[in-house]
């Protein structure tokens, strides 16, 4: 159902503002027309229309409230991505080509959350030490890992990140629950994440407090250059990035008192995730 006449009468006067007066316009004006429903594709499409420096100020401020508010995709508790809809395909594609991540606000459900939540016990963590890459802990595999590898190796869910990233067939997600201490030695160094077929990364936060510090950072091989820092601090958003021989990226230092907690790994070319179950194949 499109948006009513008045919805798309506030958007074209932002649009005669920008194109005549040369406004650039301010983020609470792009939040206010995304609030309303309008979909960001065409918020762009109508802003941008006219190749001014206001119409490129446009677009870039869009870009960079769309990016912090993430796209709704949610993972259900039968596995099937939700509210997955072009507009929004399009918006997290847009922003995964432009900076290399995307959130996905409140990816896990509110459901899924109950269930991590009961079902991951503090006892769980063992430390995990990856070498030079840093040190963690790991919750040892049980009942909630093995519900967790089962949703995220969804075919469904394949098809929807392969739609935002374009990083082709999805054979399997490996992903583990990490839990980093401040005041430890567990820390990550840059790394590039390129062996086993791996080809997309993502973090899902399960932080049952605000932390500070273990943002995501980005940086390009090549020039050393910080390309981005993703905080992700919403219970249940997840930041989908890509992995590439020419970026490195890392979970910074945790710094105050409060740990992270997360549901990270790679969705992975190989091996097919039916092979692993069938016991062909392993991770
Ligand atoms: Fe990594």
């Amino acid at each position: 159902m499109g948006t009513c006449i008045p919805t798309h009468a506030l958007l074209s006067a932002l649009a005669r503002r920008v194109e005549r007066e040369g406004y650039v316009p301010l983020e609470s004006d792009l939040t206010s027309l995304l609030a309303l429903g309008i979909p960001a594709e065409e918020i762009a499409a109508t802003l941008g229309a006219s190749d001014t420096e206001a119409s490129r100020g446009a677009l870039a401020a869009l870009a960079g409230v769309v990016a912090r508010r993430g796209s709704p995709i949610v993972l259900a508790p039968d596995g099937l991505p939700t509210n997955v809809d072009d507009s929004v395909i399009v918006a997290a594609r847009e922003n995964f080509t432009r900076h290399d991540w995307v959130k996905l606000k409140g990816f896990f459900s509110p459901t899924l959350l109950d269930l991590v939540e009961r079902e991951m016990p503090d006892s769980g963590f063992a430390p995990k030490s990856h070498g030079e890459l840093g040190s963690e802990l790991c919750l040892t595999p049980c009942a909630l890992t093995e519900r967790l590898m089962h949703l995220m190796n969804d075919p469904r869910l394949f098809d929807v990140v392969d739609r935002i990233t374009g990083c082709g067939t999805i054979g399997c997600f490996e992903g583990r629950i990490y839990r980093l201490v401040p005041g430890t030695d567990h820390r990550d160094a840059w790394h590039t994440d390129m062996v086993m077929g791996r080809m997309v990364a993502m973090s899902v936060n399960l932080s049952g407090e605000r932390y500070e510090g273990g943002e995501l950072a980005i940086r390009s091989v090549r020039t050393g250059s910080l390309l981005a820092s993703v905080p992700n601090l919403g219970l249940g958003d997840a930041v989908l990035f890509r992995l590439s021989h020419e970026l490195e990226h890392r979970v910074s230092d945790m710094r105050g008192a409060a740990p992270k907690t997360a549901y990270a790994g790679w969705f992975r070319m190989r091996p097919a995730f039916a092979d692993i179950v069938a016991g062909r194949a392993s991770f």
